[in-house]
Order: structure tokens, then C-alpha cells, then sequence
């Protein structure tokens, strides 16, 4: 008899732990919180009022305050700073403005000791005209001649050479800069100072794979992937000419990147195949050096249906989080709640089986949500990001509400503004987003000990700060805890999701899973009072909830019991509920 329990008993165990095992099967980086930080913006350790990786690794406890399982660095890499790293003159070099090698080390071994993973900007597109390669190029040099895309020119009628295209680049003005040395044009699809790189060159290719490598090697958990649909252009034909863009009528300014439609710059088709090469980089890797999965999160503003095939396909995979900008390109301060519904189906429902979802809701070249959807919805989208299925990723200051900084157009260091003009100039530029991070109410905001800042501070720094919001109940800081502890709930880990309008104003994501309690999180976007019936909307609720998370903008609290049929909701308010 006794045996026969032990036996059932042991059978049992094994049971529970497969479910248990499926239904939590996950990687971590597929319920993961993600954090964006601009590391010059993030924290200064030596006075310059620009941040470096020292001020990163003096912060990373700060990043375990906050729940976050990996940081995504924007470029710390050897640079001119053009376009602030983004032109990297050397892939497996620090700029001396952020450090050195041995600090990056240092950040390496103290995040392992912490708990936070370190992710790198890849920037696989272009590097600065003042790498080596472009400099060989320029010579002409027989291993690099090809590494950068050249041509000669057309000669028009009347004798003057014009650019082999009428290509723009993303930055304004003529994609193609001419270089006397070598008597020749050059690609960028972005800034003069940033070349685009040949990848119909097969070691171009393999030379930036090895920049992966590198680093990965170095200990890092993957890669975010910079401006990934310009990779490829298309290929020349074979007189080595490229067509013209057609236009886009509606822009009428002839430099503007918008009065041509990108057909033959952007979103090739040879681009998705190269993500599926870095991913198969990164498969090898993880073989390599076992441990855990080394991940790529691609930035891309495309269309929904290409971003789908980047996940990769039933015989390949590609990125494993191609970056989510539905929410971030299109809501507005006007939508409604059909709208958000809408916007979160269209991830949702268009990703491949057995995908991972994903939620961008700011970074350092957007207006921050506060200033872009009004700052009375800052907890309101913190709480519809970290309660949605998958990947959250966080852009540094949006957990504790900073806003957009006005910048004049004197102070203006953003290319893109800077390539504009002073009536266009606010449009463009993405120094707003980029001033410095915001920790106490003392001198420069706690950023640095210097006594300037390479971007203003806001003025509000007095009262908006990291200091003062720990202190606060219902600070920005203090919500964004609270959803990141809720986070480790299994139903809000590896539950089901249900996401939909419940009138015009309220919108209501379910979080559910067998065995688990209910989670019910309803947003009331816009002003209006609102009362509203879950239990009709959603089936299996109990006849009570729970008030699991309340706002600054409740009157009820965290423990109260409502019944799930009558739930009033006041203007802009965001609450979560669970079933009892
Ligand atoms: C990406 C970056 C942006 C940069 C551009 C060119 O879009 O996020 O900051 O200017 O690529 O590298
Ligand atoms: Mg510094």
C-alpha cells in the first residue's frame, strides 16, 4: 500500500512539474524588462557634463531598484559624435569621452554581480568617415575600395557632374557627398560623416559579424540593432547605375526625406536575410558559450508585415524582439481607446507562432511619452507596457516621468535639427528627448559634478527627480515598481491576454492562466467619468475583484473589494484588479 501511494505520488510529481515546466518553458529574455540608457545623458563620473560608462556602473543598482533584466546601451564606441555615436569610427573601441576598455570591463563584471544584463547598439549600416575602412576606401586600396558604395557621377548636358541618384538621405539633402581624393561619390543614407557600408561585399559582411563576436565574447547578452532597413540598397545594374525614387507629391520640399518614396533604399529584400545571418551569429554564440540565449532586438520604423518577417519564418529565425513601434509611432494625445485596442491587435494578432511580443513606447530619437500623450498619462502607459504579453523596454527617465526639455535652436546639437532650419528645426530635432537623467534636487540634478551639461537640465528637476520619488506613495517611480513587482505574477509572465475597448474611452487588457488569479487592468484614457461591467465583457471573473495597483488619480486603494460588474473609473485614471 504504502508503496503504491509513494508510486502515485511520484507519478503526480512528475505531472505537475512538465505543465509547470511548458507553461513557464520561456527564455529569459521573453518576459523580460528592458531598459534603454543614452549614456550620455545617464550618469557623469568625471565632471566633463557628458555621462560615461563609470557614471553607468555607479547607477546599476539603480537598475535592480527598478526590476530591470538587461540595459541596452546606445553606441559607447570610439566616434567623432557626429551624430553622438552613432558614427562609430571604431566597432571594438571605447571613445575616451565614455571611458576605456577597462571600464567597460569593470561595468561587464559588476552588472554579472548585480543581475543586469548589458546589451550593445549595433550599427551595422554605416560607420563615421573617419574609420580605418572608409579612409582605405578613399585611397582606393585594394581590400577596402569596396567596402563603401561609390560612383563616379552623371554628367549632365552642359558639363557639371551631378550625383549618380536623386536619392535623399534621412537627414535631408543629397544621399551621395562627393570626395576629391578618390573622385568619386559615397552613400549615406544618413549624415555625410556616416558612409554607408557595401554589404553586397562579402567581407564587409563577415568583418561586422566579428564585431558580434567580439563583444559577445566580452560577456555582453546581445545586440539592439541600429537602422536596420537601410542596410541593402538595391543592387546596381549592370552598368553599375542605380534608378531614381519616385516622388511623394504631398512633401513639397525637394530635400526633405519624405518627398520620395524609399523603394530602392529601404526594406530590400536582402536585408531580412542578413538579420537571419546575425541571428544565426548569435545561435552560434550561444553553442559557444552555453549559459544563456545572446538576443537581437532590431530597430526598424516599417511597415507591420515586413517587421512580421523578421521574427524569422518556419525554417529561419531572425530577430528575436524586432522592436515594437506600433504604439510609439501612432498613438496620439487624442486617441481613443478602439485606437489603442487596435494598435496592440496589430502586433498581436499578426506575429508568427510561438513569438515573442514586444512594447517600445519611448527611446532617445521620440518626443518622451509624457510631453507626446500628455504627462497625465505617464502611469496610465507605464501600466499598459509592463502588464502586456512579452518583452517591455523602457527609455531611461520615462519611469520616473521626465518630459520633453525646449531647446533653442543656438543650442541645438542634433543633427537632424541642426540639418534643418530654425523653422524646422523643433519638428526634427531629438534633443528634447536627451537631456540629463534627473537624480536629486541638487547641483546639475545629481548628473554630474561639472559645472555644465552637454544638453540643458529641465527646469523642473527640483521637484521631478529619482530622490524626491522614492519618497513619494504614488510617485511615477513607485507605480513602475509596483508593475514590475506585479510582472513576476505567472499570469502576467506566461498567461493569456485579452486586450479590448470597452466604450470609446476605457480600455481593459485580461491576464489570465489556469490555477493563477485573474489580473483586470483598465485604463480610462481621456476625461470623461466612467463606469463598466468586466464581468459582461470577460467570462470567469469572480463576482469580486480586487484593487491590486491604484493611481494618484483613485479614490480607491489597493485592497478595496468592488464587485466586478460596476466599476467606476475617474478621468485618466489606470487601475489593476485581480479576481479573489
Ligand atoms: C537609428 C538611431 C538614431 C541614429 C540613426 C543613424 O535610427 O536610433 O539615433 O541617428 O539610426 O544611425
Ligand atoms: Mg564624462
Amino acid at each position: 500500500m504504502r508503496n503504491l501511494v509513494e508510486i502515485y505520488l511520484y507519478f503526480a510529481l512528475i505531472v505537475v512539474t512538465t505543465s509547470d515546466k511548458k507553461v513557464t518553458d520561456k527564455s529569459w529574455w521573453q518576459t523580460a524588462s528592458f531598459y534603454q540608457i543614452y549614456p550620455r545623458s545617464f550618469k557623469d563620473s568625471d565632471g566633463d557634463g557628458i555621462g560615461d560608462i563609470k557614471g553607468i556602473t555607479q547607477q546599476l543598482s539603480y537598475l535592480k531598484e527598478i526590476g530591470i533584466d538587461a540595459t541596452w546601451l546606445s553606441p559607447v564606441f570610439k566616434s567623432p559624435m557626429a551624430d553622438f555615436g552613432y558614427d562609430v569610427a571604431d566597432f571594438t573601441e571605447i571613445d575616451p569621452i565614455f571611458g576605456t576598455m577597462a571600464d567597460f570591463d569593470e561595468l561587464m563584471e559588476k552588472s554579472k554581480e548585480i543581475g543586469v544584463k548589458i546589451i550593445l547598439d549595433f550599427v551595422p549600416n554605416h560607420t563615421s568617415d573617419e574609420h580605418e575602412w572608409f579612409i582605405k576606401s578613399v585611397q582606393n586600396d585594394t581590400e577596402y575600395a569596396d567596402y563603401y558604395v561609390w560612383h563616379p557621377g552623371k554628367v549632365t548636358e552642359n558639363g557639371t557632374r551631378i550625383p549618380p541618384t536623386n536619392w535623399i538621405s534621412v537627414f535631408r539633402g543629397s544621399m551621395w557627398t562627393w570626395n576629391e581624393n578618390r573622385q568619386a561619390y559615397y552613400l549615406h543614407q544618413f549624415h555625410y560623416k556616416q558612409p554607408d557600408l557595401n554589404y553586397y561585399n562579402p567581407k564587409v559582411r563577415e568583418a561586422m559579424k566579428d564585431v558580434l563576436r567580439f563583444w559577445v565574447r566580452k560577456g555582453v547578452a546581445g545586440f539592439r540593432i541600429d537602422a536596420v532597413p537601410h542596410i541593402y540598397e538595391v543592387a546596381p545594374d549592370s552598368d553599375g547605375n542605380w534608378p531614381d525614387e519616385p516622388r511623394n507629391y504631398w512633401e513639397n520640399d525637394l530635400e526633405d526625406y519624405n518627398s520620395l518614396q524609399h523603394i530602392y533604399t529601404k526594406d530590400q529584400p536582402e536585408t531580412l536575410e542578413m538579420v537571419y545571418e546575425f541571428r544565426e551569429v548569435m545561435n552560434e554564440l550561444d553553442e559557444e558559450l552555453g549559459g544563456y540565449q545572446h538576443i537581437i532586438l532590431s530597430e526598424a520604423y516599417t511597415d507591420i508585415d515586413i517587421l512580421m518577417q523578421y521574427y524569422g519564418n518556419t525554417t529561419v529565425d531572425g530577430a528575436h524582439i524586432p522592436f515594437n513601434f506600433e504604439l510609439l509611432s501612432n498613438l496620439k494625445s487624442w486617441s481613443d481607446a478602439n485606437h489603442y485596442s487596435q494598435l496592440i491587435h496589430n502586433w498581436l494578432d499578426s506575429m508568427p507562432a510561438g513569438r515573442t511580443a514586444n512594447w517600445v513606447l519611448g527611446n532617445h530619437d521620440q518626443s518622451r511619452i509624457g510631453t507626446r500623450l500628455g504627462w497625465e498619462r505617464i502611469d496610465m502607459i507605464n501600466v499598459m507596457l509592463k502588464t502586456l504579453p512579452g518583452a517591455s523596454i523602457t527609455y531611461q527617465g520615462e519611469e520616473i516621468g521626465m518630459t520633453d526639455v525646449w531647446i533653442s535652436w543656438e543650442n541645438t546639437v542634433d543633427p537632424q535639427g541642426c540639418q534643418s532650419s530654425m523653422q524646422e528645426y523643433e519638428r526634427l530635432s531629438r534633443d528634447p528627448a536627451r537631456t540629463p537623467f534627473q537624480w536629486n534636487d541638487e547641483h546639475q540634478a545629481g548628473f554630474t559634478d561639472g559645472n555644465t551639461t552637454w544638453l540643458p537640465l529641465h527646469a523642473n528637476y527640483k521637484t521631478l527627480n529619482l530622490k524626491r520619488e522614492r519618497g513619494i506613495s504614488f510617485s511615477h517611480l513607485n507605480i513602475y515598481k509596483q508593475l514590475q513587482k506585479l510582472r513576476r505574477e505567472k499570469a502576467m509572465r506566461y498567461g493569456e491576454t485579452d486586450v479590448m475597448a470597452f466604450n470609446r474611452n476605457v480600455l481593459a487588457i485580461k491576464r489570465y492562466l489556469s490555477g493563477e488569479r485573474t489580473f483586470i487592468v483598465l485604463l480610462n484614457i481621456n476625461d470623461d467619468y466612467e463606469a463598466v461591467n468586466p464581468k459582461a465583457a470577460f467570462i470567469d471573473l469572480t463576482d469580486k475583484l480586487e484593487y491590486i495597483l491604484t493611481t494618484d488619480k483613485s479614490i480607491r486603494q489597493k485592497g478595496d473589494r468592488v464587485s466586478s460588474d460596476y466599476i467606476e473609473l475617474l478621468s485618466k485614471e489606470a487601475v489593476i484588479l485581480a479576481t479573489i
